[in-house]
């Protein structure tokens, strides 16, 4: 469908979990406090919020967290939504780190896509930026999911800490035919207290050592990057300026969160509480539904956090 301005609504991102195995310092404190799993959702409410989705012209469903492949279960639900009729892409965003058991079952399925979670090639580094975590099973993982059917992109967040591996980054797609993402930080959570690093800092890096690079012709994905090659690359280099650059106007996606609420923007509040309405009848869901999705807001605020209205981390809302 498509909202008061007239952006049609295809997408939408849902969280199965807040909860995640690793502790990112931009997206988690070392202690969280997770939800009781009675909180959650459970897959049958999600499956029938997602047919209601379908109805108004969703047909692209992206499952985040904090880590939805921790959240038990999680292989059914993805084969329920993948065979619903309407369906036309369900991707998966995980950190890699439980992929190696899952990544079979998930090809069956036939998933779509699988968007890695990797912001460092450096292992020291990313033990102390996760919180604790090994690199070693992500990277053998991460080979294991490109040599899979799967489409994989690697998303990278741009922090002063990792400007440093943009390019050992970058150089993955070299070796492997992966689409590598640079994704600027936004003011979320606990993004609020990190010094942003413009997309522009990594492009001008990528173009003195991939002097070729010329942005692509065709539209790639469901989402707001933007995708650049080269000669000397298997895959593409993305960029995500949600920061530096407002694309609102091409927005085209909601979000629910794990408890149930529908979120249209990520930087405000505002939305509506689904949960509550799920013991009544579809209608009653799908008019809350389409009121939410037709008020989404016109822009995000990041460039004014004052104005932002939106005080949950990102695992708690679906990065
Ligand atoms: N800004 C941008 N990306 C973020 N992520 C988590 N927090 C932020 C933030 N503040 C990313 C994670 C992961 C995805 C789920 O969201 O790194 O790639
Ligand atoms: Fe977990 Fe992703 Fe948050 Fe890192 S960014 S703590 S992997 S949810």
């Amino acid at each position: 469908m498509k909202d008061r301005l007239g952006r049609e609504i295809h997408y939408m991102r849902i969280s199965v979990t807040d909860r995640c195995n690793l502790r990112c310092r931009y997206c988690m404190p070392d202690s969280p406090c997770f939800l009781p799993e009675a909180e959650l959702l459970s897959y049958e409410e999600l499956l029938r919020i997602c047919a209601c989705a379908v109805k108004l012209g969703i047909n692209c469903f992206k499952i985040t967290g904090g880590e939805p492949l921790v959240r038990p279960g999680l292989l059914p639900f993805l084969k329920a939504l993948k065979s619903m009729e309407g369906v036309r892409q369900v991707t998966l965003t995980t950190n890699g780190l439980l992929l190696g058991n899952l990544l079979s079952g998930l090809c069956e399925i036939g998933i779509d896509g699988l968007n890695i979670s990797l912001d460092t090639l450096d292992s020291q580094q990313y033990t102390l930026l996760t919180g604790g975590g090994t690199l070693e099973p992500v990277l053998q993982n991460l080979k294991a999911a490109v040599a899979s059917p799967i489409p994989v992109k690697l998303n990278g967040v741009l922090l002063p800490e990792t400007v440093t591996q943009i390019l050992p980054l970058a150089a993955l797609a070299e070796q492997m035919a992966i689409d590598v993402r640079f994704i600027e930080i936004m003011p979320v959570g606990y993004g609020k207290g990190i010094v942003p690093v413009p997309s522009s800092q990594a492009l001008q890096m990528l173009q003195n050592v991939y002097p070729d690079l010329t942005p692509c012709a065709a539209k790639r994905g469901n989402g707001p990057a933007y995708y650049w090659e080269s000669s000397r690359l298997k895959g593409k280099l993305g960029l995500i300026d949600a920061v530096s650059n407002r694309f609102c106007e091409q927005c085209n996606r909601v979000r629910l969160t794990c408890t149930g609420y529908l979120k249209p923007c990520l930087c405000f509040e505002s939305g509506i509480d689904l949960k509550e309405f799920l013991a009544g009848g579809e209608q009653e869901l799908l008019e809350k539904m389409r009121t939410a999705i037709w008020d989404k807001p016109i822009s995000h605020c990041f460039s004014q956090p004052e104005n932002m209205t939106e005080t949950h981390m990102m695992s708690q809302i679906g990065g």
